[in-house]
């Protein structure tokens, strides 16, 4: 299939998460105001939240797979997986210091205090960033074999998010632990991969 026919078409593809919070933001104003919960604000950060996190762990599923199905196209992928990834997370950020925040700046200091694992996500954030800044073909030239060792910031990044994750669970920790297993078996599979080849 053609490379780019088939880039643009996994850019609409990771959109699609949007058109379906989009379609839900819009019921909850037009028609059906518990479409998303009974708090509607908290469960956007949330869903955001979730669909950032499902694309980190695509992104460190790339590898893998493509070491067992032999498919380059899905390689040449990571770098929207990844950008789609932080821009997801960016959503996240910005409809916390939008909806539950409401942009009072001077109430951040104790807002921290009542939700710390804000911090351990906003490090988390700070380093999707600098990968998504930097997943550029300009960048890959201008950093050379340093380009590699600085996107693995990508693993420490996924076991950041999983800390903020249960940091917020307080209660139920079956789906983080879910999450932290997979992360846990990539980060494994990453470091064998390493071992061989050193
Ligand atoms: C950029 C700074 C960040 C801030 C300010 C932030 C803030 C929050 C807040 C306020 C919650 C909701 C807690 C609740 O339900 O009571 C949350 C949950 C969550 N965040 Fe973040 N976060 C950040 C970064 C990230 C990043 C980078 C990711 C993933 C890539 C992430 C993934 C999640 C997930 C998966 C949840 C739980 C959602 C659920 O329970 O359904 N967060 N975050």
């Amino acid at each position: 299939m053609d490379k780019v026919f088939l880039t643009r078409w996994f850019w609409w593809v990771l959109l699609l998460p949007c058109t379906f919070v989009g379609a839900r933001v819009a019921q909850v104003v037009w028609y059906d105001p518990s479409a998303l919960g009974p708090d509607p604000a908290q469960s956007l950060v949330d869903l955001f939240g979730t669909i950032a996190l499902w694309l980190l762990c695509a992104v460190l599923f790339v590898t893998p797979v493509q070491t067992i199905i032999k498919a380059r196209w899905l390689l040449r992928q990571r770098r929207a997986l990844g950008v789609a990834c932080f821009g997801y997370a960016l959503l996240h950020w910005l409809s916390y210091a939008g909806l539950l925040l409401e942009w009072q700046w001077q109430n951040l200091g104790q807002d921290l205090l009542k939700r710390p694992y804000i911090i351990v996500g906003f490090l988390a954030g700070l380093m999707l960033l600098v990968l998504a800044g930097t997943s550029n073909n300009a960048s890959a030239r201008a950093l050379g074999r340093r380009w590699r060792i600085l996107h693995r910031l990508v693993y420490p990044a996924a076991v950041l998010v999983l800390i903020h994750m249960f940091w917020v669970a307080r209660s139920d920790y079956t789906e983080v632990a879910l999450y932290s297993a997979v992360v846990l078996l990539l980060l494994l599979h990453r470091w064998r991969q390493q071992a061989k080849s050193s």
